[in-house]
C-alpha cells in the first residue's frame, strides 16, 4: 500500500442563522466520502468544520428572535451538529468560529499582515441607516433596479434583470430594516491589500494541480486586477474587534476561513496533535478545502495570499463543486423542494442521499440534480435490487444448512479475484473524487456477482441432497464476493456497511482488508441491511417542505445570509404521469362524528373495501355527520398520511365549493363499490 500521509480536510463552515439543508449536504457528504477513504486507505485524516457564526444577518436574526447572538449560534450549533450526525459526517471536530482560539489566531494572522505592510487605512462612504443606527449591508438594502426599473430589489444586484450594481445605483433606496431613507456617511475602513499578492498567486495556481474551472476564474481575476479587499464593519456588528481600534471589527469572511485553523487548534489541543506540523510554512502534509463554486473567491485569493503574508503553508489544493438543483430547478420553498436535512431524516433513509450522490458526483465543477424519481430507481436498483440482494440471496442457506459456516474453499475463486481485481481503480476514482465513476465500477461488479449467483442457483443445488458441499461453497463464494463489495463502498455507506460488519463477524473493514482472509467465524443470521425507498415517505418530505413554506412568517425583516430569495413557482401543470399517480377510490363512510375544538372538521372513517381508513375532512358546515354514515364518496388513497392535532389523517375526500356558501361532496355513482377505482 502507499506511505502513509497526513491530511488535514475541511467543509465550508454553514452560517449559524439557519438550517442545514439537501444542498449543503452535497458538499458535507462530498468531503465525508473522500475523509472517510483516505483513513481506511491507513492515512493519518482530520476533517474539521464550525458553524460560521458572525456577521450582520446573525447579529439581526438573534435581535428578532429576542436572543443574544451567543444564545442563537449556541442552539443553531447544537441543531447542525445533529443534523451532520444523521448524516454521518464525521468530522473530528466541530467548532465555532465565535472561540478563543479563533479569536487568537484571527488577531496573529491580522497583526502580522498589518506589520509586514500589507493592509491599509482609509475613508469610505457608506449607506447608514440613521433610525437604526449603523451601516447597512447592500443586501439590506432596497429600491428601484436602475436598469429595469422594478422595484423591490437588492441593493447589490436585480432579480429581475440581473443587473449589479452599487446599492448608491439604486432609485429611491429605503433601508430593509426601517424603511427610511439612508445617508450616506463616512467612516475609516481597513484594507487588505490582495495585489501584493499576485506573483504568490500565480505561483500556487502552477505549482498545483487545481480543477480547470479554478483556473479558468483565476486567470479572468487576474486580468481584471486584484482589488484591495474592506475587512472592517462598524459597530454594531456580532464578530471580533480589530486589534488597535475601536467599535471595528472583521468582517465575517475574514475570520471565517481562519475558523478552518480554530476548529484544527481545538482538536490538536485535545489531542496531543502538532498544530504546526500541519499548517506552518514549511508543513509537509496536505491540505485541502472542499467549497462550493460561489465562494471560490474568498479560498482561492484571499485566503491562500492570508496564509503566505502571515507566514503560514498555502492550501495543497481547492476543491469547488456545483450547486444542488432539485428536478432540474433552483431549491425553492414553494415547490417544496428546499428541503432541510432534518424534514429528510424525518422521513428517509440518509444513506440513500449519500449513495444518490455519489453516484452523480464527479471532479468537475458542474451542478448536480436531484431528481426524485431517478433517486428512488437508483438506490432501489443499485443497493437494494444488486449490492444487499447478493447477501440475502445467499445467506439464508449458510444459516439454515450450515448453521452459519462457511466452506474453508471457494466454487469459483475466479469470481473472487475479479472483483478484487479493479481496487486499484476504484481507489484512484475516489482519490480523484470521481466518485460516479467509482460507483459504476463498483455496480458493474455487483452485477457479475448477481450473474454468478443467478448461473449456480443455489435453490436448485438445496434441493438435491448430493450438492451440499457445493450449496455451501456457492454461497460462501458469494458472501465473500459480496464483503468486498462491503469494503468498496464504506466511504459512502457507513452505516449499510457497519451493518454488514456485524452480520459477516468482521472487525471493522479498511482497504487491507481486501488481502485478507475471511470466513472462519461464521455470519449472523441475515436481516435485511436497508429496505427499498417508499415512494410515500418522499411525498410526505415534499409535503412537509411545503407545509412549513407557507406556516413561515411571510414578512421576515432580515434577507438570508447570502442566497437570494428563491422566485416564485409559475403555474404548473400535471402530465398525465402525474395524474395517474393520484389513486382515486370510491369509499364508503363507515362511520362519521364530529371533532371536538374543531368547528369545520368531520373524523370519517372510511371502508376501501380492502382497508379501513380514518379521514378528518372540513365539510362540517355543510354536512351533518351523522348524515353522512353510508354514503359514497371520492377519497384520494395514496395521500401521505398526515398528522394533524386531532389525530393522522390518512386521505382526502373530494368535494366541490364555490365562492358562496355550500361544499358538495363528488358522490359516486350508483352502482360504484367501495374499492373501486375511478378513472
Ligand atoms: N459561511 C460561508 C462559508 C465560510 S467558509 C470559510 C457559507 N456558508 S453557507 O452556509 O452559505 O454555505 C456552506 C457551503 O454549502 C458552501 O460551500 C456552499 O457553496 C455550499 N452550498 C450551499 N448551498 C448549496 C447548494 N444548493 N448546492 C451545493 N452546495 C451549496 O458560504
Ligand atoms: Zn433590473
Amino acid at each position: 500500500m502507499n506511505k502513509p500521509r497526513r491530511i488535514l480536510v475541511t467543509s465550508a463552515l454553514p452560517y449559524a442563522n439557519g438550517p442545514i439543508h439537501l444542498g449543503h449536504l452535497v458538499e458535507y457528504i462530498q468531503t465525508d466520502i473522500w475523509v472517510r477513504f483516505q483513513k481506511m486507505r491507513g492515512h493519518e485524516c482530520w476533517y474539521v468544520c464550525a458553524d460560521d457564526a458572525h456577521g450582520t444577518p446573525i447579529m439581526l436574526r438573534a435581535e428578532q428572535e429576542g436572543l443574544t447572538p451567543e444564545q442563537l449560534i449556541a442552539r443553531v450549533w447544537a441543531e447542525h451538529r445533529a443534523d451532520f450526525a444523521g448524516f454521518s459526517i464525521g468530522f473530528d471536530n466541530y467548532h465555532t468560529t465565535h472561540s478563543p482560539e479563533n479569536r487568537t489566531i484571527s488577531a496573529l494572522i491580522y497583526t502580522r499582515l498589518r506589520d509586514a505592510g500589507h493592509t491599509a487605512v482609509r475613508s469610505i462612504r457608506q449607506a447608514y441607516d440613521p433610525v437604526k443606527g449603523m451601516f447597512l449591508p447592500d443586501r439590506f438594502i432596497k429600491g428601484t433596479c436602475p436598469r429595469c426599473k422594478t422595484p423591490d430589489q437588492y441593493g447589490d444586484s436585480c432579480e429581475s434583470c440581473g443587473a449589479t450594481y452599487a446599492p448608491t445605483d439604486l432609485i429611491e433606496p429605503v433601508s430593509a430594516l426601517t424603511g427610511v431613507t439612508p445617508e450616506l456617511r463616512e467612516s475609516e475602513h481597513v484594507f487588505f491589500r490582495l495585489g501584493n499578492f499576485e506573483q504568490v498567486l500565480r505561483g500556487w495556481l502552477e505549482r498545483n494541480d487545481l480543477q480547470a474551472g479554478v483556473v479558468n476564474k483565476l486567470q479572468e481575476w487576474f486580468e481584471a486586477g486584484l482589488q484591495d479587499w474592506d475587512i472592517s464593519r462598524d459597530a454594531p456588528y456580532f464578530g471580533f474587534e480589530i486589534p488597535g481600534f475601536k467599535d471595528k471589527y472583521f468582517y465575517v469572511w475574514l475570520d471565517a476561513p481562519i475558523g478552518y485553523f480554530a476548529s484544527f487548534r481545538h482538536l490538536c489541543d485535545r489531542n496531543g496533535l502538532d498544530f504546526d506540523a500541519f499548517v506552518g510554512a514549511d508543513s509537509t502534509a496536505e491540505m485541502y478545502h472542499f467549497i462550493g463554486k460561489d465562494i471560490m473567491y474568498f479560498h482561492t485569493l484571499f485566503w491562500p495570499a492570508m496564509l503566505h503574508g502571515a507566514g503560514f503553508r498555502l492550501p495543497t489544493n481547492v476543491f469547488v463543486h456545483g450547486f444542488l438543483t432539485v428536478e432540474g430547478q433552483k431549491m425553492s420553498k414553494s415547490r417544496g423542494t428546499f428541503v432541510t436535512a432534518r424534514t429528510y431524516l424525518d422521513h428517509l433513509n440518509p444513506e440513500y442521499l449519500r449513495y444518490y450522490f455519489a453516484a452523480k458526483l464527479g471532479p468537475a465543477i458542474d451542478d448536480i440534480d436531484l431528481n426524485l424519481e431517478d433517486f428512488q430507481l437508483r438506490v432501489n436498483s443499485d443497493i437494494v435490487g444488486k449490492v444487499v440482494n447478493i447477501a440475502s440471496r445467499c445467506a439464508g442457506f449458510i444459516t439454515k444448512q450450515f448453521n452459519g459456516q462457511l466452506a474453508a474453499t471457494d466454487d469459483e475463486p475466479a469470481l473472487l479475484a475479479r472483483t478484487r481485481e479493479p481496487a486499484e481503480s476504484i481507489a484512484q476514482s475516489y482519490e480523484a473524487r470521481d466518485y460516479s465513476r467509482a460507483m459504476r465500477e463498483i455496480m458493474a461488479l455487483a452485477d457479475g456477482i448477481n450473474q454468478y449467483v443467478d448461473r449456480r442457483k443455489p435453490w436448485v443445488l438445496a434441493k438435491d441432497p448430493a450438492a451440499t458441499a457445493e450449496l455451501q461453497r456457492v454461497c460462501s463464494t458469494g458472501l465473500r464476493a459480496f464483503r468486498l463489495l462491503m469494503i468498496y463502498l464504506k466511504p459512502v455507506l457507513p452505516t449499510l456497511v457497519g451493518a454488514a460488519e456485524a452480520f459477516l463477524r468482521s472487525a471493522p473493514l479498511r482497504w487491507a482488508s481486501l488481502d485478507e482472509a475471511w470466513g472462519a467465524d461464521g455470519i449472523e443470521p441475515y436481516a435485511p441491511l436497508i429496505t427499498r425507498i417508499d415512494p410515500l415517505k418522499v411525498q410526505a418530505m415534499i409535503d412537509d417542505t411545503k407545509a412549513a413554506a407557507a406556516a413561515a412568517a411571510p414578512a421576515a425583516a432580515a434577507p438570508a445570509a447570502t442566497t437570494p430569495a428563491a422566485p416564485a413557482a409559475a403555474p404548473t401543470h400535471i402530465t398525465i404521469d402525474d395524474f395517474s399517480r393520484i389513486d382515486l377510490r370510491i369509499a364508503r363512510v363507515a362511520n362519521a362524528q364530529p371533532v371536538e375544538g374543531a368547528d369545520k372538521l368531520v373524523q370519517l372513517e372510511l371502508d376501501l373495501g380492502d382497508s379501513r381508513r380514518n379521514v378528518f375532512a372540513g365539510i362540517k358546515s355543510a354536512y351533518e355527520p351523522a348524515a353522512l354514515i353510508g354514503r359514497l364518496v371520492v377519497v384520494v388513497a395514496n395521500l401521505a398520511p398526515r398528522k394533524m392535532r386531532f389525530g393522522v389523517s390518512e386521505g382526502m375526500v373530494l368535494a366541490a365549493s364555490g365562492d358562496g356558501p355550500g361544499i358538495f361532496l363528488l358522490d359516486a355513482d350508483t352502482g360504484a363499490a367501495p374499492g373501486m377505482r375511478v378513472k
